[in-house]
């Protein structure tokens, strides 16, 4: 039998290229999100991409009830858990929301896996838990800190699930922290679609080249990097898609009873593991290899650096290999080409143009 996994914010950036990806490797899935930043439309063209109609439930992480429904209706090998409100700036304007959504959402959706014996989960984390690092490349020891509501609540429910594994030894809790990611499917159908004017670099580039927005502002050019500008780990999104697939083919071999006529499973606990590709990128490097490959010009000028930013950060992904048998393939150029290619298709992401 495939093992059927929950998908919590599937609808998303993120979920829905994974929702592709986990149908490839032979996963059933069932996709759960309650729509707030992202559109019924990505389940339609991933459901067109799969060939299958995508079973979705519209509800809220929060909603115990219709958690308990789906959870009664299906029998899960796990969750992968991408729901939760990302922008860093509103998160530090509205701090409540973002706490309850990200953290008391996700100890409700634990407790409702606690519920129905499902103990297995692959968390969105972030390399923003490392705030400000000493070392790089970042390694997982590295120190957790950060500075705004967005990054404190992944590292809450980091703690809160290293303290869950530590209470109970059923539970197999993988925290994958992304880098950048960035890129679009190589259909050109699915890909990200900020709601207003992108906080992030590669959406912002992007706008620029379709003509959206009038030029790229750089913030900062005096960081100590190569060209002064800020340096990023970007990964393609397909990578990291595939990323959150080795983690559930770990879950499975691991959590598999290893002698015959044993019932004893072997317990993962709490497994945090970076999603890079251990290599760093400054923003003009990103903006010139967007040029290069698109064909586009553009324009940018410097301005003052983002409060909170840093200037380097870029992972150490051994963790990853060595234990999930997983690595980057894609090149910056294909993360360029493919975020075009969505772009230039779809002008106003999934809305009717
Ligand atoms: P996204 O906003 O595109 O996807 C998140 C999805 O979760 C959306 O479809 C949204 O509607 C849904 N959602 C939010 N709150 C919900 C709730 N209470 N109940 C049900 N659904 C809810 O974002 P993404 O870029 O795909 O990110 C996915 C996850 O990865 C997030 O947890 C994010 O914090 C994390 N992450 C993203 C990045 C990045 O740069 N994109 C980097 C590091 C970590
Ligand atoms: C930001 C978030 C981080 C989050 C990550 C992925 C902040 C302070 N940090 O990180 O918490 O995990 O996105 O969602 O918001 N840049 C420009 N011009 C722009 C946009 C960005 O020059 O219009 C620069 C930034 O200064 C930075 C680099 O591009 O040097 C990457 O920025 P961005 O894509 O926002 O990612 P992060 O800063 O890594």
């Amino acid at each position: 039998m495939k093992n059927k996994i929950l998908v919590t914010g599937g609808t998303g950036y993120i979920g829905s290229h994974t929702c592709i990806a986990l149908h490839e490797a032979g996963y059933d899935i069932v996709v759960y999100d309650n729509l707030s930043n992202s559109s019924r439309e990505a389940v339609n063209r991933v459901s067109t991409l799969i060939g299958q109609t995508i079973e979705f439930i519209e509800g809220d992480i929060r909603d115990v009830e219709t958690l308990r429904q789906v959870f009664s209706t299906h029998q899960f090998f796990g969750v992968i858990h991408f729901a939760g409100l990302k922008a860093v700036g509103e998160s530090v304007a509205k701090p409540l929301l973002y706490y309850d959504n990200n953290v008391s959402g996700t100890i409700t959706l634990l407790e409702v896996m606690a519920e129905y014996a499902v103990k297995n989960l692959v968390f969105s984390s972030s390399a923003t838990v490392y705030g400000n690092p000493e070392n790089l490349p970042i390694n997982e020891e590295s120190p957790r800190s950060c500075t705004n509501p967005y990054g404190q609540s992944k590292i809450a429910v980091e703690h809160i699930l290293e303290d869950l594994a530590v209470s109970d030894d059923s539970w197999n809790l993988v925290a994958l922290r992304y880098f950048n990611p960035v890129g679009a499917h190589s259909s050109g159908q699915i890909g990200e679609d900020p709601n207003d004017i992108p906080n992030n670099l590669m959406p912002y580039i992007s706008q620029v080249a379709v003509g959206k927005l009038e030029k790229l502002n750089v913030f900062g050019n005096d960081y100590p990097t190569i060209d002064g500008t800020g340096v990023r780990d970007f990964i393609h999104v397909t990578d990291l898609a595939q990323g959150h697939v080795a983690a559930l083919n770990y879950l499975d071999k691991q959590t598999r009873p290893k002698e015959s006529g044993t019932t004893k499973l072997n317990s993962v606990g709490f497994l945090p593991i970076n999603l890079g590709t251990g290599k760093g990128t400054s923003v003009l490097e990103l903006v010139n290899a967007f040029n290069e490959v698109t064909g586009r010009d553009i324009p940018y000028q410097f301005t003052e650096r983002r409060a909170g930013d840093i200037a380097s950060c870029y992972a150490s992904a051994d963790k990853a290999k060595t234990l999930l048998g997983w690595q980057a393939e894609l090149s910056v150029n294909d993360m360029c080409k493919d975020t075009w290619h969505w772009q230039s298709m779809n002008p106003s992401g999934y809305k009717v143009s």
